[in-house]
């Protein structure tokens, strides 16, 4: 067992934040001397057009938070009463909520147990008419099989809407999250893979068009000195922006040793039979937002880790048809592969910052819990 460390937090944002800090504390203040904060802001304009550059796509709209980022979207999809939007249920609850709130029908197609993303023939299957958007999560930063559900929705010309709020950076073969649909939505929240200083987002598109109508929207339905149509305030603050933009400087950088990490993991713990998410073929094609091992006896597993000094957690708790503002919603759904997965899941630590003696004792303790559900 590795010596000196005693416990390894679950999450440890003083430390994820403290990396770079020189170099985003000049961001920062260099953005406040500035006070270039109505619009256009430069400091805005910078950020999107880097991280359009990063995700490799034409257009990146920030916005407030990863929430805003899915109404602003589905807004400009046009979403509202009498529409369909296809999600999955282990999702965070604002995918569903958004497009809700615009009046339109959720469905839910279940997942893939291995992958935990949605199952692409269970969601072609539930395709109708009046099916709008389809809005596949990448779940925990894992690039979710689209191969046929991307061409099943482009034929019958339904969005597809890449829930990207995880998958910063996650990539299959040169296509990156975010660019495999019609667009794709990020969160900057302060514990994402590209984390922000309390809140922000943006959508990404490579449709003249659709940016068009998502910058408009994001700032009051106004064309040139006219408000033209509805929209509203879901902008991003230019502090915020300046932030992540030195922030995306160091993250390609970050993201590697992520996935370093998660390498060790996954040879420590795959002869156990519960790396599925996690375990990919190619590891640029997982962000790993969150790692998430799929465990039997979960309750004995995390008390075991708790008493050896090892952060867990569960992403996400209760799936979003077992929420209680969604029960009568979601009644008559049918999600065995979720809800079996929900009984499973469970996240240890993988952070920027995470030492390679931590990596090590965390290795050691979850070998040894797992050896201890086998016995
Ligand atoms: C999958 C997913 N979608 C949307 C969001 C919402 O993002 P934000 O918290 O930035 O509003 C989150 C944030 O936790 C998320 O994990």
């Amino acid at each position: 067992m590795t010596s000196q460390i005693t416990t390894v937090p679950f999450r440890d944002l003083a430390r994820v934040h403290t990396i770079g800090r020189t170099a985003s504390r000049a961001g920062v203040s260099a953005a406040l001397d500035s006070v270039d904060f109505t619009r256009p802001s430069h400091l805005i304009e910078r950020f999107e057009t880097a991280w359009a550059d990063y995700c490799g796509v034409r257009h990146a709209v920030a916005t407030s938070s990863g929430s805003t980022a899915l109404l602003l979207a589905y807004l400009a999809l046009g979403i509202g009463p009498g529409d369909e939007v296809l999600t999955v249920p282990n999702t965070f609850v604002a995918t569903a909520e958004a497009a809700l709130l615009l009046g339109a029908r959720v469905r839910l197609a279940d997942i893939d147990p291995a992958t935990l993303a949605i199952d692409q023939d269970q969601a072609i299957g539930m395709l109708t008419d009046r099916t709008k958007a389809v809005v596949p999560l990448h779940p925990f930063g894992r690039f979710a099989e689209l191969d046929r559900l991307g061409p099943a929705c482009a034929a019958r010309g339904i969005a597809l809407v890449e829930e990207a709020c995880h998958a910063h950076g996650a990539r299959r073969g040169s296509v990156m999250a975010g660019a495999a649909g019609d667009c794709g939505v990020f969160s900057f929240g302060p514990t994402k893979p590209l984390a922000g200083l309390g809140e922000g987002g943006a959508v990404v598109t490579d449709d003249d068009e659709l940016a068009e109508r998502l910058r408009r929207l994001n700032n009051h339905g106004r064309v040139g000195g006219q408000h033209a149509g509805l929209g509203l305030n879901f902008r991003i603050h230019p502090i915020e922006a300046s932030y992540l933009s030195t922030r995306l400087a160091l993250y390609p950088e970050l993201v590697e040793r992520r996935r370093e990490i998660a390498r060790q993991y996954n040879d420590a713990f795959r002869e156990y039979g519960v790396t599925g998410n996690t375990d990919v073929a190619d590891p640029a094609g997982h962000s790993y937002y969150v790692y998430v091992l799929a465990v039997p006896e979960r309750d004995r597993f995390c008390k075991r880790l708790t008493a050896d000094g090892v952060g867990w957690d569960v992403h996400y708790p209760i799936a979003i048809h077992r929420q209680q503002a969604h029960l009568s919603r979601f009644a008559d759904s049918c999600l065995p592969h979720c809800d079996e997965a929900q009984q499973r899941i469970v996240s240890i630590p993988l952070y920027d910052g995470l030492t390679d003696a931590e990596v090590g004792y965390v290795i050691d303790h979850v070998r040894s819990a797992l050896d201890d559900l086998a016995a």
